[in-house]
């Protein structure tokens, strides 16, 4: 077994962040499978090109035969399970991609690390890790004076999303009982930062306002989302990698939990500092209420204290200076913007905005 770590869907949001701060401060070499779907930009990876401790293979993590391969050449150490279908306004209108890569393609992946893991001298067995990336959707919602979700929460998912999100959990753990994959799971809540797919709340909003667009909010704005600094959950992930007790599950979470609106109102007034409107009225004459998500939850809140107690892991940025170097870093990278923006991505935006 060598160093190499495998890491899947590393062209998403979340991922290539991860697979650059990965490059940017380890040694060990990755090996970033993704498949490239809407949500996949190999743009996010480009300060790497031609560095020999990056190799980017396109390809589905449901590929058995492609993933054996990868495997059985590059001998990796750990797998970073990053891949899935991720937007819940997309699961609603066409659940089935997530059944497949959510729940089938975690399964696929599974069985070929269980195979690879079987065939290990036992020393290998010894570090080697299988970390899946969920979220904290999987425990449904709360009511506006629950506790904050903890990782005894029983799961309740709401959204095609979030079911198949916790099947893929379902089936991960039962991949340690069974089999004794040396597992580790991390359930996060709302992540926002730089090389984030317009379509989420926080992108959506700054691309909106600065084109002139409407700001849509579903329904009365008042849903309660826990805000994480991606570069915050890509360091907890890596500790949970070095640190984590196989088999347990870990909540990451920002302790920022805030409603949609005054997410939105700080947006604008930030832009307004950063970069007015030309007719100098504020961002905020653009918020426009729209029809809500159907079956939308109302609050995700995490209890992220056992990361802190048993790993020494807390958040480096609070949700003032996260959405600043945001918002900053969406001005600084207007043409990253307008790459990911044409195409599909209009025909997407007419689709869920329609009001049909
Ligand atoms: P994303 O949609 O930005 O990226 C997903 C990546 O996976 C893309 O690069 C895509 O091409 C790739 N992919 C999709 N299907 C694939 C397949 N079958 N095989 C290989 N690659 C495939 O998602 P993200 O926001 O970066 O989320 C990454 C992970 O973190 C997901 O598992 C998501 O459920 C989880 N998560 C996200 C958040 C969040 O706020 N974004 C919070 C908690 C957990
Ligand atoms: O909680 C973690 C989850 O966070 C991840 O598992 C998902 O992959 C990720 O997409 C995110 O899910 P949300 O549904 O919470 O994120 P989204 O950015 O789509 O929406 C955030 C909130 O803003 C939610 O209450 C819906 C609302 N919203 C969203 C959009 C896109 C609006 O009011 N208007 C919008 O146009």
């Amino acid at each position: 077994m060598k160093n190499t770590i495998l890491v899947t869907g590393g062209a998403g949001f979340i991922g290539s962040n991860f697979v650059l701060d990965w490059v940017a401060s380890e040694v060990a070499p990755v090996i970033n499978l993704d498949k490239l779907t809407y949500a996949g930009n190999p743009q996010n990876l480009a300060p790497l090109e031609g560095n020999p401790r990056h190799i980017f293979v396109r390809g589905d993590i449901g590929d058995s035969a492609l993933v054996d391969k990868i495997l059985a050449e590059h001998q990796p150490r750990a797998v970073v399970n990053f891949a899935a279908e991720s937007h819940v306004d997309r699961s609603i209108h066409g659940p089935g991609e997530f059944i497949q890569t959510n729940i089938v393609g975690t399964f696929n992946l599974l069985e070929s690390v269980r195979a690879y893991f079987g065939g290990l001298d036992d020393e290998s067995k010894k570090t080697f890790r299988f970390l899946h990336v969920s979220t904290d959707e999987v425990y449904g919602t709360l009511a506006p004076n629950d506790p904050p979700f903890r990782e005894t929460n029983p799961f309740e998912p709401n959204s095609p999303y979030s079911a198949s999100k916790a099947a893929s959990d379902h089936l991960v753990r039962a991949y340690h009982h069974t089999y004794g994959l040396p597992v580790l799971t991390t359930n996060c809540s709302n992540n926002y930062g730089p090389l984030h797919f317009p379509e989420k709340l926080i992108p959506l909003v700054i691309h909106n306002a600065l084109a002139g667009k409407p700001l849509p909010i579903y329904g009365d704005g008042q849903q309660v989302r826990d805000w994480l600094y991606v570069r915050d959950h890509c360091s907890a992930i890596r500790r949970v990698l070095v640190a984590g007790r196989v088999g347990e599950t870990y909540n990451i979470g920002g302790w920022n939990e805030k409603p949609n609106l005054e997410v939105v109102h700080t947006i604008c007034t930030l832009l307004d500092e950063l970069s007015p409107r030309s007719d100098g009225k504020p961002y905020k004459d653009q918020i426009t209420f729209v029809t809500d998500r159907p079956g939308h939850d109302r609050r995700y809140a995490i209890d992220a204290t056992k990361i802190h107690r048993e790993l020494g892991w807390k958040p480096a940025e609070s949700f003032e200076t996260g959405i600043r170097k945001t918002i900053q870093w969406y001005l600084d990278n207007q043409s990253w913007v307008k790459n990911v923006t044409s195409g599909d991505y209009k025909k997407w935006i007419e689709k869920n905005y329609s009001q049909e």
